[in-house]
C-alpha cells in the first residue's frame, strides 16, 4: 500500500485463540488464490483470466475480496506487470515472456483480514530478474523474522535496506507493509526505508504485514492515469513479496504461508 492511502485508526492486537483461528483461515485463503494464481502465470494469459479464477475461489471460500470491500477497486486483485510496481487493475493484455507479474491477493471473512502477495516470472526472464525476485523474497524473510517483540518498528527497514543494498537493487519509497487483521490497511505503517522516528516498540500479539518492493532504476512510484497503477518513476523492473503474521518474542506467527 502507499502512505498517503486512507487507514483505519485502529491498531489489532490477538487477544484470545479465537481470533488467532479466524485469521488463519483468511490468511490460507488468501495463500492458496495466491498460489492458484501463480500456478497459471505463463505467456499469453491475460491479468483478467487470472482475476476471474480468483474472484470464483474467494466465493467458494466465503471471502470477499478485500480492494473491492475497502476501496471500491475495479478487480478482485491487484495485478501489476511490466513497470507497473502496485496495485494494477486486471487487463486484457497477455502476460509475455520475459517480464515480471506481480500478484497481490487481500481479502475479509467473518470480519477478519489477510494479505499477501508475490512477484512471478512469466516463461523465461533476464537473470537479473531473477536475482531481483531472490533478493526482495530474502528481504521480506528476514525483515519477519526480525520482527520480534520488544524490538523497534524500525528494525524492520534495516534488514530491508542491507538486503537491497547486499543485492545491490534500490526501495520504492512510499510503499509500505502495514497493521492488518479488522481492517485491510490498520496502524502501524511498515516503512521499509529506515527512519530513526520509527523506534515504537513492537507488541506481542500484533499483526503486520511486510511488504518490501525492491526495484532495478526507480525509487519511487508515479501514478497512472487510470486512478489506480502506480508505475516505476524511471521505468525498468519492480517486485514485491507479502505475508501477514503476528509478532511474538520468538519466530514470527506467518498467517499467509
Ligand atoms: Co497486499
Ligand atoms: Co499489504
Amino acid at each position: 500500500m502507499r502512505s498517503s492511502a486512507k487507514k483505519a485508526r485502529f491498531e489489532m492486537t490477538i487477544d484470545g485463540p479465537d481470533q488467532l483461528e479466524k485469521l488463519k483461515e483468511i490468511g490460507a485463503i488468501c495463500r492458496d488464490v495466491l498460489n492458484a494464481m501463480g500456478d497459471r502465470v505463463a505467456p499469453g494469459i491475460t491479468p483478467r483470466e487470472l482475476d476471474m479464477m480468483a474472484g470464483e475461489m474467494l466465493k467458494e471460500r466465503g471471502a470477499v475480496s478485500a480492494p473491492r470491500l475497502a476501496y471500491n477497486f475495479p478487480g478482485h486483485t491487484c495485478i501489476s506487470v511490466g513497470d507497473a510496481v502496485a496495485h494494477g487493475i486486471p487487463g486484457d493484455r497477455p502476460l509475455e515472456e520475459g517480464e515480471l507479474v506481480n500478484i497481490d491477493v487481500s481479502a475479509e471473512k467473518d470480519g477478519y483480514f489477510g494479505d499477501t502477495g508475490a512477484s512471478f516470472p512469466v516463461g523465461k526472464v533476464a537473470p537479473e530478474l531473477l536475482t531481483l525476485l531472490e533478493a526482495t523474497k530474502s528481504a521480506q524473510r528476514k525483515a519477519m523474522f526480525a520482527a520480534r517483540a520488544g524490538e523497534p518498528l524500525n528494525a524492520i527497514a534495516k534488514v530491508v535496506e542491507r538486503e537491497a543494498k547486499k543485492y545491490g537493487f534500490r526501495i520504492v519509497e512510499g510503499l509500505n507493509g502495514h497493521g492488518v487483521g479488522s481492517w485491510i490497511h490498520e496502524e502501524p505503517t511498515v516503512s521499509n526505508i529506515y527512519y530513526p522516528s520509527h523506534r515504537q516498540r513492537l507488541r506481542e500479539g500484533q499483526v503486520l504485514t511486510i511488504e518490501p518492493f525492491l526495484a532495478t532504476i526507480s525509487d519511487q512510484y508515479v501514478e497512472d492515469a487510470d486512478g489506480w497503477t502506480l508505475r516505476l518513476n524511471h521505468g525498468g523492473h519492480g517486485a514485491q513479496f507479502e505475508h501477514t503474521f503476528v509478532v511474538t518474542k520468538g519466530a514470527p506467527i506467518i498467517l499467509t504461508a
